[in-house]
């Protein structure tokens, strides 16, 4: 590869600018030339291309969103829009392409890949849902951010002696659901992954807790399963505790990103120019079980993964008094 392209796609995630500039960097070092694609695949169909180089990323490392924007492009799911992508790459001498996003923006790297451009996918979403991969780029300061807020919430709570219900993103995934019941304590949690815990059992546990004493609750509601707001009134009708909703949403894709998802970005930067030095194509980076790895883009596609059931049930003892 003598020229790589760099896109981001589908939603933002903190840590995605020290990706870009990872990218930049070591492919600077490595003798290729980068352009960089503005507003992802919409963004390439209208060839909104520029030459970067190490000075432009100076810095980014530390800022949140992504400074090559990002877009969700439903053209570019088409035989046409991808064959048409594929020709503006080539007119703008590009051979290889990094695409910074979720398995959306995979599947188009990997017809990208079948129309001749050397592809590599970097896993960047706040929801953790590749199934790949233990790690996506965002989700740590997005998980921060979610448990930061939730401690103030738990604040105003914990002196009005109520019952707060708090929905985070994740969309049909309930990671960072999890990990802030894990980090922040909670009575209970809905998560898509599983049912066990439904809206009975959460009001049980939160007369069960009060009536040994607690005078606050906290329940973290996935938006994959949504209703915060119905859920909310039913929980305060059905206790009796005066209750508040509270939807975090966009709050947790922001903010500037943490050590982890800047080292973690960084180095899935360079290994995906490393692998597009070797003339690899058509592969996702990962980290599993502790290392970094990459796997055919259709192959990674087709794997599975569900919240770590361990974690899970301590999270379920916890939250009992
Ligand atoms: O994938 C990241 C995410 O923030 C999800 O958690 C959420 O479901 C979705 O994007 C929201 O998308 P949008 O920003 O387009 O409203």
């Amino acid at each position: 590869v003598e020229t790589v392209g760099i896109l981001t796609s589908g939603g933002d995630a903190p840590g995605m600018n020290a990706a870009i500039r990872a990218v930049v960097r070591t492919a600077r070092a490595s003798g290729m030339k980068v352009k960089g694609i503005k507003r992802g695949y919409a963004g390439l169909l209208n060839n909104e291309i520029i030459d970067m180089d190490s000075r432009m990323v100076s810095e980014i490392a530390r800022l949140g969103g992504t400074i090559l924007f990002t877009a969700r492009c439903k053209e570019f799911e088409t035989r046409e829009g991808q064959q048409k992508g594929a020709q503006i790459l080539k007119d703008n001498g590009i051979d290889g392409l990094i695409v910074i996003g979720g398995d959306g923006s995979f599947r188009g790297a990997q017809k990208l890949s079948e129309l001749g451009i050397n592809t590599i996918g970097i896993p960047g979403t706040i929801d953790l849902d590749i199934n790949c991969t233990d790690y996506t780029i965002g989700f740590d300061t997005a998980v921060n951010t979610a448990m930061s807020a939730i401690d103030k919430i738990k604040d105003t709570s914990t002196s009005h002696e109520r019952c707060s219900i708090i929905e985070v993103m994740g969309r049909n995934a309930g990671y960072i659901a999890l990990w802030c019941q894990m980090a922040n304590g909670a009575d209970g949690i809905l998560i898509p992954e599983r049912d066990a815990f439904n809206e009975q059992d959460l009001i049980d546990a939160i007369m069960h807790n009060r009536s040994k004493g607690k005078t606050h609750h906290v329940i973290i509601n996935a938006e994959g399963v949504g209703h915060t707001n119905r859920l909310a009134r039913r929980i305060e009708a059905a206790t009796g505790i005066e209750t508040r909703a509270t939807v975090l949403g966009h709050i947790q894709r922001g903010g500037s990103p943490t050590a982890r998802d800047r080292v973690m970005a960084a180095t899935m930067g360079g290994y995906a120019i490393d692998l597009l030095h070797r003339g690899e194509t058509n592969r996702v980076i990962c980290y599993k079980d502790g290392k970094y790895v990459d796997f055919d883009i259709d192959e990674g596609l087709a794997m599975e993964k569900t919240i770590d059931e361990y974690q899970f049930l301590i999270s379920r003892l916890m939250s009992v008094y």
